[in-house]
């Protein structure tokens, strides 16, 4: 794989600042956006009068942690307008992540901020190994989700020529990587390993394709699954974070140089790693929840947001900012099996351990009288589709699961193409349990 570490004299100054200069910007920063928030949103001047505090009241960084926390439902509270602390004719986009209930959480962006957005989604793929000039294959989906237009604009602001294709219709998006030859793809890593499938399929060889850098987010995935992704395409494959509350893809990025987890661009998000349970703010390097306040955002400011993502905060590496380690998983998606806790991630890393398995799974919960049962439902590879080779791999999967997570599983192995494929985040639990 070519090395495409960027040139240090490209990179935005403040992603190579001293600590002190990065964290004098993020407390100048902190003061406006709480003074913003407190000013013209009526939701955050009510919580923080409740709580006791005012914007005044911070000296410091960490006297953030006297803000009360943000949480999704207070979105669902105040849909769809409600916690925007600029007039609705200020803002210039709507977005909003689908929500369970039918209703999306709404998301509302001011000129000002879809321009901070793009800037730091350029940072993003340059610091992934793009470059201006490069064809970059656009696969997040386009509309209310933030993936699509929210890559669109950045890659656009680095200089590259964007094919915006959005998710789905997957033989075209060989047919368009094969034509257009794209160095550059950005997609979820579950949709990515269709367009492997369908590589294969069409009888072409991945390995030979234009792609050089693959840019995977939205959902959880493992560094087995990016050993799998680099070795089938010859490509570098790196992580991209971000959520719609606190600004959508771009919130961290990890560098093609290191791949060692996702520098956070502290100069526009704070972040802290509280414990789920009792909200107390945990130190550096501890596993928790993660927490952002935004510091320039204007349409939607965010104090404290829960983003009920799982892991901790590394020192800085390839760039001065922090890391996070690859996401757990969110909390909501954590099973506990017979006490055991469990995330699609672990079963993930399991099934990319045995030979004659392929990485499409979906886990089903099930219950038999007080007994919670869990199979994962898993595809063989092509090549091993025989009885034999089948229970000789599910009997290697149940023993990993068992032996690394702790909990004893039934394994299903389908015919290739048989679990259920997404064209945007994968479904990885589904739960059919009877509702309590
Ligand atoms: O998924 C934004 C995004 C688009 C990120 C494209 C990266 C690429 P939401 O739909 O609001 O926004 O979902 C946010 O997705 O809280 C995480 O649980 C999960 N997530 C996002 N990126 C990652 C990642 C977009 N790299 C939620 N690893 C977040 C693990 C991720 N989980």
């Amino acid at each position: 794989m070519e090395d495409l570490t960027p040139n240090r004299k490209d990179l935005d100054p403040i992603e190579i600042a001293s600590r002190d200069e990065i964290e004098a910007l993020q407390f100048h920063r902190m003061k406006r956006s709480l003074k913003h928030a407190y000013e013209n949103s009526p939701f955050y001047r009510n919580r923080f009068i409740e709580h006791d505090v005012h914007p005044e009241d911070l000296k410091s960084l960490k006297d953030i942690a006297r803000f009360p926390f943000t949480v999704k439902q207070d979105l669902r509270d105040t849909y769809p307008f409600g916690m925007f602390a600029v007039p609705q004719s200020k803002l210039v986009r709507i977005h909003g992540s689908s929500g369970t209930t039918g209703k999306p959480t709404v998301v509302g962006y001011t000129a000002s901020d879809i321009d901070h957005w793009a800037n730091l989604i350029a940072r993003s793929i340059r610091a992934a190994g793009g470059r201006p000039g490069d064809i970059l294959h656009n696969a997040y989906g386009y509309g209310l989700f933030t993936g699509g237009l929210g890559a669109h604009y950045g890659a656009e602001r680095l200089g590259c020529t964007v094919v915006p294709i959005s998710g789905g219709m997957t033989e075209r998006q060989v047919t368009l990587i094969t034509d257009f030859k794209p160095s550059i793809i950005m997609v979820t890593p579950s949709y990515m390993l269709s367009i492997l499938d369908e590589f294969r399929r069409q009888g072409l060889d991945p390995r030979q394709s234009s792609l050089k850098v693959g840019i995977f987010g939205a959902e959880p995935w493992t560094n087995a699954m990016r050993e799998e992704i680099e070795e089938a395409f010859d490509m570098h494959a790196v992580d991209i974070y971000g959520l719609s509350e606190v600004m959508g893809p771009g919130v961290a990025q990890e560098c093609v140089e290191t791949k060692d987890g996702l520098h956070i661009w502290e100069d526009h998000f704070y972040p802290e790693i509280i414990d789920p349970v009792t909200g107390e703010v945990l130190p550096d390097g501890q596993m928790g929840e993660l927490v952002f306040t935004t510091l320039t955002k204007e349409g939607l400011p965010m104090v404290r947001y829960r983003t009920r993502d799982l892991t901790r905060l590394l020192p800085g590496t390839a760039r001065s900012m922090r890391r996070i380690e690859k996401i757990t998983g969110r909390s909501d998606d954590m099973i506990i099996l017979r006490g055991v806790n469990v995330f699609p991630t672990q079963i993930e890393e399991q099934i990319l351990k045995c030979a004659g398995l392929a990485p499409h799974f979906q886990i089903e919960l099930t219950r038999a009288g007080r007994m919670d049962t869990m199979t994962v439902h898993v595809e063989c590879t092509p090549d091993r589709v025989d009885e034999g080779a089948r229970a000789q791999s599910a009997k290697e999967l149940a023993h990993h699961i068992k032996s690394v997570v702790g909990v004893s599983t039934r394994i299903e192995v389908r015919d290739p193409g048989s679990v259920a494929r997404s064209e945007g985040k994968a479904k990885r639990v589904v739960d059919n349990r009877p509702k309590e």
